[in-house]
């Protein structure tokens, strides 16, 4: 079995970014900007946009944390996205999910400007990764493709089961799958709450890509030997022998499911870390195009 390690991958990935940020700072060029947005308290959320903060400091990017207050209204937000796309000064920007229940996230990732959405939610760029043009490519899905190319796995015709049919990893994943490339050329099956005898699919996957949620759902006697394996949930369950309360859990029951893998990503420390290299990608991408 071979780790695909999301940790040291993505560590490499921000070096790559931080060189090319020195060369432009050297020859006097601007500093990629990226903002992010967060309303409210989730505690997922505030590590996450703290953790993307912290990378773009560490790589040599501008960085600016805008957070709002939970009672935020919808148009209070729609007037910082309207900001965000008319300043000059930034390249990029994210409105981090999930959203308080009063404010309407179709209506807010239609607000941002598709060429600072270096989430690659709007409908636009969504479309125009379906259709194989130059976009963002949502950070997830794109750390997983990025990890499948950088330990060479072989996807070329082979059957790739995804679960979980999100807007932001399962749903992507499917279409990047399926595309043509390496990584892709694959064969897609796209599984979902509804599917009716989910290991029937998984048995038969030459890669299972789960984004669930639930910890701990995919089991050994559900795969294949030598399938790929890699585990997009990061769900926390209360742990009171940890100091934080809780333990990061991904969607495998990775101890017995390693032993029948050829490859497989760890959680923490597989696709999590990847998601933010490739968000700051992104960002670098924007920062090229606005030139
Ligand atoms: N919430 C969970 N994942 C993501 C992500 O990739 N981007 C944003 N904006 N919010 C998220």
């Amino acid at each position: 079995m071979i780790l695909l390690d999301g940790k040291k991958t993505s560590n490499q990935i921000k070096e790559e970014i931080a060189d090319k940020v020195s060369q432009m700072k050297s020859r006097g060029e601007r500093t990629p900007h990226l903002a992010a947005v967060l309303v409210g308290q989730d505690g997922a959320s505030l590590t996450y946009v703290g953790s993307k903060v912290r990378s773009c400091e560490r790589i040599g990017f501008e960085s600016t944390l805008i957070h709002l207050d939970e009672a935020t209204s919808e148009e209070t937000l729609l007037d910082q996205i309207d900001q965000l796309n008319n300043d000059p000064n930034i390249d990029g920007f994210i409105v981090q999910l999930p959203l308080p229940k009063h404010i309407n996230e179709e209506k807010v990732l239609m607000a941002v400007d598709p060429d600072k959405d270096v989430d690659g939610f709007h409908p636009t760029n969504f479309g125009k990764m379906a259709l194989d043009m130059e976009t963002f490519i949502p950070a997830t899905p794109y750390g997983i493709m990025e990890l499948l190319k950088r330990y060479e796995v072989d996807t070329q015709g082979k059957h790739t089961v995804v679960i979980g049919r999100s807007h932001i990893v399962g749903r992507p994943m499917s279409i990047l799958m399926s595309r043509k490339g390496n990584p892709g050329n694959a064969t897609v099956t796209l599984t979902h709450s509804r599917t009716q005898n989910i290991e029937q699919y998984t048995r038969e996957a030459d890669i299972v890509i789960s984004a669930l949620g639930v910890p701990n759902f995919l089991t050994a006697d559900m795969i294949k030997k030598d399938a790929v394996i890699i585990d997009v949930g990061i769900t926390r369950v209360p742990d009171t022998n940890h100091p934080k309360g809780y333990v990061i859990t991904g969607d495998v029951d990775f101890e017995a499911v390693k032993e029948k893998a050829s490859y497989i990503t760890p959680v923490p420390g597989g696709v999590g870390p990847m998601t933010i290299a490739m968000l700051l990608q992104n960002t670098l991408l924007a920062r090229k195009r606005h030139g």
